[in-house]
């Protein structure tokens, strides 16, 4: 399947990294369920070795997502924080990264009970706050590390402009395009690096299955990611690599039902008496609409509104009955979370309380039910 140099999003989604397998014409990949590979002689075979080194469902997986997001080559990984942990390899003992303040939890558990150990310091700030960025990089600045829409507080950075910024200190940008999902936003097309993601979100979309994976552009970075995904192993399994290939294929649509529902829902919570805020960048009455409209194409799935109290969070929580108490996003079904107990436990409360997150706000990740169901959920839980 040769895909023409200017094919669109939907179809780069679908035919990307994509042939029918050439042993029997399968139209789908396979699952190259195999540790290894039988050579033919001594130094001949037919590019794949061992089964970390590579795999042909995961190599599919990582040119369809390459494509996707408008990059040079991919990598694939065990989780979103494996593909994280893997782009500070390339950092040494006393360099320094600018941090989105309101970074994902474990992204923070990382950064600050794991590699601090190592040598690497970390100053986080609010990108969205363009002038923060240029004040927080220092000489031994490398990385600045990104993350828009934020979680839960749906902060949103202008990329473009944070790269800029970043590149005229000589400090590379990579952003976690998580939340976004690369049909709502395409940071390599806005000037910046490198983009991670978790693919357990919307990339597979259907909430079976954990992996991340990193796209680049630079020759310098696709080399030692190459090197570093081989030598330190965290590798996606082909199982896990077939399953997140069959939901990139779904993601356009799946994202414009989210978009279309979440926009709904938002407006829905904004006019109902017992929720006391809703943030959601697609309302008008969000800091970063304007932004928002000009850089993303919708406004995402994702929406946090405030109850007024832990208590309140506590009665209502319980009571949904199609929205599903859990962790995680992206998947077609609608999840609720709490995330001061849940997604920000690992985020110690004088910071939640620095950057917003306050014990009544709860946040729903939209699904792609019938629009109607979710509402009636929400009122009765609300009551
Ligand atoms: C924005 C963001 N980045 C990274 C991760 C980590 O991904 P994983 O759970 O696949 O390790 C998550 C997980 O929730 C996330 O929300």
């Amino acid at each position: 399947m040769k895909l023409n140099d200017h094919a669109r999003f939907s179809t780069v989604c679908i035919h990307a990294g994509q042939e029918p397998d050439p042993s029997t014409g399968a139209i789908i990949t396979p699952i190259y369920q195999t540790s290894t590979y039988v050579q033919e002689g001594l130094g001949q075979h037919k590019g794949f070795e061992y089964g970390r080194t590579q795999n042909p469902t995961r190599l599919a997986l990582e040119r369809n997502i390459a494509a996707i997001e408008a990059g040079t080559a991919a990598f694939a990984f065990a989780s979103g924080m494996a593909a994280i942990d893997a782009l500070l390899t390339r950092l040494e003992s006393g360099d320094h990264l600018v941090v989105s303040d309101n970074t994902y939890g474990g992204t923070f558990r990382l950064f600050e009970k794991v590699r601090r150990k190592f040598g690497l310091d970390f100053t986080y700030v609010d990108t969205s706050q363009l002038d923060t960025i240029d004040a927080a990089i220092t000489a031994k600045t490398k990385y600045l590390f990104i993350e828009t829409p934020t979680n839960p507080m749906l902060r949103v950075t202008d990329l473009a402009a944070a790269a800029d910024i970043a590149h005229q200190r000589n400090v590379r940008v990579i952003v976690d395009n998580t939340f976004a999902s690369p049909f709502i936003q395409q940071p390599l097309t806005l000037g910046c690096d490198i983009v991670v993601h978790s693919t357990t979100k919307f990339l597979n979309g259907h909430s079976d299955s954990v992996g991340g994976v990193v796209i680049l552009r630079h020759e310098d970075d696709i080399e030692w990611m190459k090197f570093v995904q081989n030598a330190a192993g965290a590798i996606l399994g082909p199982m896990d690599s077939w399953l997140i290939l069959r939901g990139t294929k779904t993601l356009p649509i799946r994202m414009e039902r989210t978009n279309t529902n979440s926009m709904a829902i938002a407006e829905h919570l904004a006019a109902h008496k017992k929720v006391k805020s809703v943030i959601y960048p697609g309302l008008s009455d969000h800091p970063h609409h304007a932004l928002a409209k000009k850089q993303m194409r919708g406004f995402g799935g994702l929406i946090t509104f405030d109850v007024g109290s832990l208590e309140a969070a506590r009665t209502v929580l319980p009571r949904f009955k199609l929205m599903s108490l859990a962790e995680s996003l992206g998947g077609v079904e609608t999840l609720i979370s709490h995330p001061a107990i849940m997604t920000h436990a690992s985020v110690p409360a004088e910071r939640r309380a620095a950057i917003g997150i306050t014990d009544g706000m709860i946040r729903i990740s939209v699904g792609i039910e019938d629009v109607d169901d979710l509402k009636e959920d929400l009122d009765q839980a609300l009551g």
